[in-house]
């Protein structure tokens, strides 16, 4: 129920968290003092250097950033990956003044020539077939409820032996998996005590309403992929897995999770490449 009693139905996963208005989870985050740095700067570097390790280079080439959200990462590929084209793709319209806005007060250039924004539809990329040489999604599978139609897609849209690159982090099943550690920081909770707990959880700690709302749209968005899950879903979609680099630190077990998949608990995201067949 919305803040003025009407029912909510999210029009698309993650509704209100992704709406990118102000109000909403993506905004209350792209506005934490740590987030451009962590995507203009580091985010975007981490897809240029993953990719120029493998000998694939971005530069001169189309890019396709899917699920671009504030469009920050975008930016940075636009401005030095040498890119011909980045275009960021959403379910959303990335609201390009706010992005301007964020740049500008970070004292970088506000737009590039080689960027543009479109909106897209869960299974459908607005470009034709073989039109794109690669396309990154950071932060972004975890976020669709059920992905092998959208892999299709990349793979529709991709030229023969284009890269995907995929960034997840955190998986549903590791510490920090709700995606609730701006709000949450306690490892594990949300496997410990279940969805509706979580969401009277967030009810109770975040202020106001609507941004709790939204949070909880956040959490709902979360979909349960694992490593393994995602690798046989990229070969089943026509995707070679050419590298795959886990991210893990040493976690605490719980009690209540010791039955659970150690390899699940402790792998806490990825960053891969995928070859398009
Ligand atoms: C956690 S945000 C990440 C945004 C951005 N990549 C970043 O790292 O800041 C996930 C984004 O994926 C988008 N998204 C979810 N499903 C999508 C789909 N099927 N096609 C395109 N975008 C999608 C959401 O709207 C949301 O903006």
């Amino acid at each position: 129920v919305s803040p003025g009693g009407a029912p909510y139905a999210p029009a698309v996963p993650g509704g209100r968290a992704f709406d990118g208005s102000a109000g909403s989870a993506a905004r209350w985050l792209s506005e934490l003092p740590w987030w451009w740095e962590a995507h203009y700067g580091d985010a975007a570097d981490r897809v240029i250097s993953f990719c120029a390790d493998d000998g694939v280079a971005l530069a001169g080439r189309r890019v396709l950033d899917l699920g671009c959200g504030d469009g920050i990462i975008s930016l940075g590929l636009a401005h030095r990956s040498g890119a011909a084209e980045v275009l960021g793709v959403d379910l959303q319209p990335t609201d390009e003044a706010h992005l301007a806005d964020m740049a500008t007060a970070h004292g970088v250039e506000p737009t590039a020539p080689n960027l543009r924004f479109a909106v897209s539809g869960p299974e459908e990329i607005p470009v034709p077939d073989g039109s794109v040489d690669t396309v990154t999604a950071w932060s972004v599978l975890e976020h669709v409820p059920d992905f092998p139609g959208l892999l299709s897609e990349v793979h529709r849209i991709l030229v023969p032996d284009g890269i995907f690159f995929v960034q997840i982090w955190p998986l549903f099943s590791s510490a920090h998996g709700s995606h609730l550690f701006p709000w949450i920081d306690e490892p594990f909770h949300h496997l410990r005590d279940g969805d509706e707990a979580v969401r009277a959880r967030i009810r109770g700690v975040v202020e106001p309403p609507e941004l709790a709302e939204s949070v909880v749209d956040l959490y709902d968005s979360c979909n349960r992929v694992t490593l393994d899950e995602l690798g046989a879903q990229l070969v089943r979609a026509g995707f070679f897995v050419a590298k795959v680099a886990p991210e893990a630190d040493a976690i605490h077990v719980p009690a209540a999770l010791q039955d659970a998949s150690l390899s699940d608990l402790v792998v806490a995201g990825v960053t891969l490449l995928a070859v398009r067949q």
